[in-house]
């Protein structure tokens, strides 16, 4: 039988499934999130204040997120925090779909550009970034374990 996705931005009633999911997918970070925090902490602080975040489901569970930090009023910039997909659920075009939904978002809310950063070893997410047009803002040599680089990348609108 074929997986029927879904897509929907999030709710609060979200925040318990949102949590679970985190734990699944959060040993795939380097280092994983709960190195910096407590997955709760950092779905609070980081994920649900001043954010967008939008959904993939399959069958009403959370199979995917991306969440974009929003820094009005300001609006030159803002950041996506995380992208994460289920591990049954990649290299589906998932990302894919949820990417094109933030960047839409950021466009019609008015935002000059999208920053984000990941780790010089994640091919995956390097190649979802370099997709929707990201480019190398600057690299952070040896900022993670065992010498990994942090980089830094930008889409700029205009
Ligand atoms: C990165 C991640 C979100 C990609 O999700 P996904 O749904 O599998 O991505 P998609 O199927 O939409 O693929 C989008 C693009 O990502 C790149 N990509 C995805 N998986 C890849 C892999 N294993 N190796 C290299 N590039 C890959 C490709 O450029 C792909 O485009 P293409 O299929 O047109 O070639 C997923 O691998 C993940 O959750 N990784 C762990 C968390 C993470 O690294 N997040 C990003 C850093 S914050």
């Amino acid at each position: 039988m074929q997986n029927i996705i879904k897509y929907r931005s999030y709710q609060t009633s979200n925040f318990q499934d949102l949590l679970e999911f985190l734990s699944t997918v959060e040993k795939d970070f380097y280092p994983p999130l709960s190195k910096r925090t407590t997955l709760r902490n950092y779905l609070l602080s980081d994920l649900v204040e001043n954010s967008y975040t939008y959904l993939a489901l399959c069958n009403d569970s959370i199979i995917g997120f991306i969440n974009l930090q929003i820094n009005e009023p300001a609006k030159n910039d803002t950041n996506i925090n995380t992208v994460a997909i289920h591990p049954k659920f990649r290299k589906m075009g998932i990302a894919t779909q949820l990417m094109g939904n933030v960047i839409n978002f950021a466009k019609t809310n008015g935002f000059g550009c999208i920053k984000t950063r990941t780790w010089s070893i994640n091919n995956s997410g390097l190649g979802l970034y370099k997709k929707f047009g990201f480019e190398v803002d600057y690299i952070v040599k040896n900022d993670r374990e065992n010498n990994v680089d942090s980089i830094y990348l930008v889409n700029k609108f205009t």
